[in-house]
């Protein structure tokens, strides 16, 4: 499949098929995660979990026998380098015909992070079942796509922005990069809030997190940024589908933007023109 085909048929399974995927495939899985970069380079330690032998409960997952799971230490970008490099893997899966969601909440974390064996200070973002997907969605599925309009996203206009938040940006105007940016729309979120607002500038595309309430923790962790690190992860690889190439940089352009708005990076376009 191209990038642009596993972005588009991606989605949260929460059903499977309830058989074991074979050792091969789970090694295949397991090693592509190792080898999984992000723009920050930070590193981040992957392992596949077994729900039986680790008495693992996962609610909204049903017949998924094998999780994936990664862990850090906290660091500046630290969620965003693990959304970056989580996504890589969900997109590798639906190249493999499996199913993944990524988990920030719905699951028995402390069983987790025990079989995880975080050392000191170690943090476990989110979780992920790996397995075929269920014929036919599960009702808890079905209304749990309902409840957060997982199958729809916010229009075109109001995530992207033309030179300033002033501005928005139109597909037509967004010329060679419109498909570069509908693979952005397409990523997925917590909660499916979609924080992601870009604005385009000449050669370089900043990206900024519109902040919800009850999203980050005390001690500062923000799961929304976890987004932004899927968001940009889809911006590259659409880009780079296209012969182009991202070009990161935390340099915060100083642009006018909404109070409720955090200047997140920078990627500088080279190879497609805007
Ligand atoms: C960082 C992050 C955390 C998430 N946490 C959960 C979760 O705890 N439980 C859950 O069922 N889905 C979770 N999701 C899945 C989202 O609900 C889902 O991506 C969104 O509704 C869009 O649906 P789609 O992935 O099918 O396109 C999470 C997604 C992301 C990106």
């Amino acid at each position: 499949m191209n990038i642009a085909e596993s972005i588009r048929s991606r989605r949260s399974v929460r059903s499977f098929d309830g058989k074991p995927l074979s050792n091969e495939i789970k090694e295949q899985v397991l090693h592509f995660a190792n080898g999984a970069d992000n723009p920050y380079g930070l590193p981040i330690r992957w392992r596949l979990l077994d729900v039986k032998a680790q008495n693992l409960n996962c609610p909204v997952i049903t017949g998924a026998e094998t999780f994936i799971a990664g862990k850090m230490q906290p660091a500046p970008h630290a969620e965003e380098a693990f959304g970056y490099a989580f996504e890589q893997i969900a997109l590798y899966a639906v190249d493999l015909g499996l199913g993944t969601t990524c988990i920030a909440g719905t699951m028995d974390r402390p069983a987790f992070e025990r079989a995880m064996e975080l050392e000191e200070g170690e943090v476990m973002p989110c979780v992920s079942p790996l397995g075929i997907p269920a014929a036919k969605m599960s009702l808890r599925e079905t209304m749990m796509r309902k409840g957060v309009k997982a199958d729809s996203r916010l229009p075109f206009e109001e995530l992207f922005f033309d030179g300033g938040f002033d501005k928005p940006l139109s597909k037509d105007r967004a010329g060679g990069l419109a498909e570069v940016l509908e693979l952005v729309r397409l990523a997925p979120s917590a909660v499916n809030k979609q924080p992601w607002r870009l604005v385009v500038g000449p050669d370089t595309v900043y990206f900024y997190e519109k902040k919800s309430k009850g999203f980050t923790a005390a001690n500062g962790w923000d799961i929304q940024k976890v987004d932004m690190g899927i968001a940009l992860c889809h911006f590259a690889l659409g880009l780079e589908a296209k012969g182009g190439k991202a070009v990161f940089t935390l340099e915060d352009p100083g642009l006018t933007h909404p109070g409720d708005t955090a200047f997140i990076a920078g990627c500088r376009i080279d190879g497609v023109d805007a």
